[in-house]
This record gives structure tokens, sequence and C-alpha cells, in this order.
């Protein structure tokens, strides 16, 4: 099988497999030694903050990308009349979370794309003095456009605006520093870019917003959880952090493979990775030069990733499977997506393999 689907997901590595059959081992014998486990959580909580720029009490276990996008969007304090900015045909997770809030009267406004990516520009003629917030995924997952987050950053900074990130595709695929960027909360998942299985995912909520509650309240967010088990009517002060965002126990078995991923990717380098499938990305366009295919996304290196779209009909996607590599139908073509697990011989597999249909 070629697999060029990483941005759907990532086949499960060595590493995380083993970090989880450690685990069911430890559960087998044991029934779990859950001292040492909630260690672990707090040790691979410290990894995956230093990962993205954060420090650990930035940082809470969520389940998916949707969870911690509406933990962010019931979060803030939104007033009736007040606006949200997002981009037309973003991932639908991303527009859901927003629109569910037009029942407390706030408007959700899409923006469209004039160029290949955002950038500060995109949204500054939508900025006016409702506006609260601007939410974007940092990579969208049907063309592959980069962002250009930062500059978007200066213009929440300079507006006094959230600006709340989806990094589901760029976690893990290109280098993130939170705070460089000016991003206040980021949401993704575990199951692409950090190989990990699906069912686990992170929030990074920047410190200087403890005024954000949460919505919903369980032990796990509480500034004195009570030794005996009997819950206190009268003391439910918050924990500190991005923990008071927390509910209950965790996703042990994907976090100890994420505990083992994040060691594989520091190992390598995400500036490797970023700059791996960028080689990849330049070979590929090559080829669909060649073949007179055309590219949807960027060509541009600044404003791609690893997620490749090529304006093929759907009837590719069966010709593909039937010749055993393993691709998605996107909305504008056939998307192609590249791993650390790709390499040139792939990108010339899937380009002849094609061309012999042409
Ligand atoms: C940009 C983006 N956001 C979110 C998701 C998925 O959301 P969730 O993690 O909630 O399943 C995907 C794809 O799986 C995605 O590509």
């Amino acid at each position: 099988m070629l697999y060029l689907d990483s941005a759907h997901q990532t086949p499960l590595g060595v590493t995380a497999k083993v970090a989880v059959e450690d685990f069911l081992a430890e559960s087998f014998e044991m029934a779990g030694p859950k001292p040492k486990w909630l260690a672990r959580v707090e040790q691979v909580r410290g990894g995956l903050a230093s990962f993205i720029g954060a420090s650990p009490d930035e940082i809470a276990y969520t389940k998916n990308t949707s969870e911690g996008l509406n933990i962010a969007a019931n979060a803030i304090d939104f007033n009736a009349g007040d606006n949200v900015l997002l981009i037309e045909g973003d991932h639908p997770n991303n527009a859901y979370t927003w629109l569910n809030l037009r029942r407390k009267g706030v408007e959700v406004r899409f923006v469209k794309l004039s160029g290949e990516v955002a950038n500060a520009q995109t949204f500054a003629p939508y900025v006016d003095c409702k506006t609260r917030a601007i939410s974007l995924s940092h990579v969208t997952f049907h063309a592959g456009q980069r962002h250009d987050i930062r500059s978007i950053g200066q213009l929440c900074k300079e507006n006094a605006l959230y600006l709340v990130v989806d990094a589901m595709q760029s976690v893990g695929v290109l280098p993130l520093d939170v705070k460089d960027l000016g991003v206040s909360i980021l949401a993704a998942g575990c199951h692409k870019g950090l190989l990990v299985p699906q069912g686990l995912g992170f929030l990074y909520v920047d410190s200087s917003l403890e005024s954000l509650e949460p919505v919903y309240l369980a032990t796990a967010g509480l500034a004195n959880p009570p030794a005996d088990f009997i819950a206190r009517p009268d003391d439910v002060a918050l924990r500190a952090g991005a923990g008071r965002f927390e509910l209950g126990n965790f996703n042990l078995p994907g976090i100890h493979a994420l505990g083992a991923t994040l060691s594989l990717l520091d190992s390598i380098g995400v500036d490797n990775i970023e700059a791996h499938v960028l080689r990849l990305g330049d070979r590929l366009i090559e080829h669909l030069d060649d073949l007179r295919i055309r590219l949807v996304g960027p060509r541009n290196a600044t404003e791609r990733a690893h997620i490749y779209t090529m304006a093929l009909s759907p009837d590719w996607l069966a010709y593909l499977s039937e010749n055993n590599v393993r691709v998605s139908p996107e909305r504008d073509g056939i998307r192609i997506s590249f791993g650390i697990f790709n390499d040139e011989t792939d990108v010339d597999a899937v380009a002849e393999i094609i061309r012999k249909r042409l």
C-alpha cells in the first residue's frame, strides 16, 4: 500500500504501538499502577507544552479538536450582538462550534479568502467594535493552505481579540510556537502529525486568560478536590491553569502513545519534518506540472505544508485505490498528504500511476 493520506490519519508507528502494548501489559497484570500512570500524564503534559512553546499549566487534555474548540467558544464571555470571524469553507467542526453560539445572539461572519492564504489583511476589514474573536485552521485540510497565523495574531493583539486556532493538521508537521504566533487558544487532536490513535486531543489556553470559565465542571477542574470524595457545595473554586477545563479520567492509552511519539518527533526535529514534507511537495508539483495537472492549493513553499490537492475528477479515487494507493477525495479534487514515513520514491510512484491513466 502506498499510503499518502496522513491528513486523514497516520498509521500507528512502532513507538506508539510499543507504548500502548506496555500500558496494556501493566493494566493486564496489575489493574493499573494508577499513581505511576498519573505521573506519566503530567510528564507527557510537560512534553506537549514544550513541543508548542507553552508551559505545562497552559495545557488541558481533551478528546479531539472539536471538544477543544467548543470549550474555547463557550468559555469566552460573548454578549448578544458580538461577532466572531471565520474563514468561509474552513473545517466544518470549527464552523459549527461557533454557529452554535447564535442561540446566544452571537453573529458568525464568514470571511472569503482573497489570496491563497489568510493573513491580517483578510480579516481587518471585518473587524468592528463588536468583534471578539477570530478562529481558523492553521493548515487547511482540503487544499493545504498554511495561513499566516502570526500576522493574524498581531491583528488580534492590536484589537484585543481572542485568536482561536485549530492546529489539527499542523501540529507535528510544522514547528509551532504559540507565544510567537500570538495564539490565545489552540485546539488539536493527536491522530495525524502526532501519530497517536484517535481519541486524544489537547487544548492550549494562554495563562493570561484565567478569567475564562469552563461550562462543564468535574472534580478534575477544582482547586481543592475533596480527598474523601464528598462534594463541598461551598468550595467550587477552579484549579489554576488550563486544567480547569479537564473532565474526569484520562485517555491513558492515548497519553502513553503520545509520550512515545513526542520523543520520536523531538529526536527527528519538527523543522526537519517540515523541510521533508515541503521537499516531497516540491517534487510532486514538478510531476504535476509535467503531467499538466493543476494544483488546487498554494505553490509557494511558505504557504503550504504536507497537503496537496490535485484537480482530478472523483473517478480517479477508484483508479488509485485499484493501484493500491491510499489518498482522499476532496471538494476540489484528489488529496495527497505526506507523513514522515513517505519519501521521494512514493512521489515518483504515484506520479507514474497517474501518468498511465492520462
Ligand atoms: C482542520 C481540521 N480540524 C478538525 C478535524 C477533526 O476534528 P476532530 O478532531 O474534532 O474530529 C480535522 C480532521 O479530522 C481537520 O482536518
